[in-house]
């Protein structure tokens, strides 16, 4: 095992906006699952609890999460950003436009990049769905554990040749979402995974996102990578 073998892992992976219907055998679900735990946590209180859904019961959770997207109102358990400012503005919007122009909506397109938001609660097609929460007595650290929890998750998936997105759009319905699955109220609902087999030729799936490179994001102290 050599850090090119988790790069090759790292690369491949990208969030998927377009699912085959087809289903993930169950194995294989334990499977990303049981990998996924392997992270760190902080006293290794492993504090994920993960919903999964298959078969009928995406599809009627899409649904329901459609009308509440329509109807309801967002209130995450977990606020979302209250800003993007400087270079976290700039990546969001370059991000944001790929997607747009990978889909054919034009700058300026209300509609359109309406509609393309709503796939959200579509789950983009996606036959599973994985409901992520953490205690809320552990706040911001669990959420931090869980972060984890997701990168490895998604990783295991491309490792099998699974196609995931973490979507905090899920989310913003909490209210909803503790009602929908039972989650009691003294866990906070972070976010939820979709994955399935990839639509490789569909639109939404023909763009990369690109990353900062080191010296935007370190600083050297002591030594330096010259
Ligand atoms: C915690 C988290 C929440 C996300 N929520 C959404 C979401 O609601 N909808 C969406 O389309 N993408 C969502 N994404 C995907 C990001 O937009 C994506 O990871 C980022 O643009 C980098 O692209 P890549 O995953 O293809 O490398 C989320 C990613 C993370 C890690």
């Amino acid at each position: 095992m050599t850090l090119a073998d988790l790069n090759t892992l790292l690369t491949a992976r990208h969030s998927c906006r377009a699912f085959r219907a087809d289903p993930v055998p169950l194995g294989d679900i334990e499977r990303i699952l049981t990998s996924a735990a392997r992270v760190p946590s902080w006293c290794n209180a492993q504090p994920w609890q993960v919903v999964v859904t298959s078969g009928a019961e995406t599809d009627a959770f899409r649904s329901a999460l459609w009308a509440e997207a329509e109807t309801g109102q967002a209130q995450p358990d977990l606020p979302f950003p209250t800003g993007y400012s400087g270079v976290y503005q700039d990546r969001r919007r370059a991000c944001g436009w790929a997607l747009y122009e990978a889909v054919g909506v034009e700058k300026g397109d209300r509609a359109g990049s309406a509609r393309q938001m709503m796939e959200n609660f579509n789950l983009f097609g996606a036959p599973h769905c994985a409901i992520l929460s953490s205690p809320a007595e552990l706040g911001p650290y669990g959420a931090m554990d869980c972060g984890g929890f997701v990168t490895a998750f998604t990783l295991a998936a491309q490792a099998l040749g699974i196609a995931t997105i973490p979507q905090a759009a899920v989310a913003a319905y909490g209210p909803f979402l503790h009602r929908y699955f039972n989650i009691p109220d003294d866990r906070l609902i972070l976010c939820a995974i979709s994955f399935g087999y990839p639509d490789t030729d569909h639109p939404a799936n023909q763009f990369r996102t690109e990353r900062a490179t080191l010296d935007e994001f370190v600083t050297w102290r002591g030594a330096s990578a010259e």
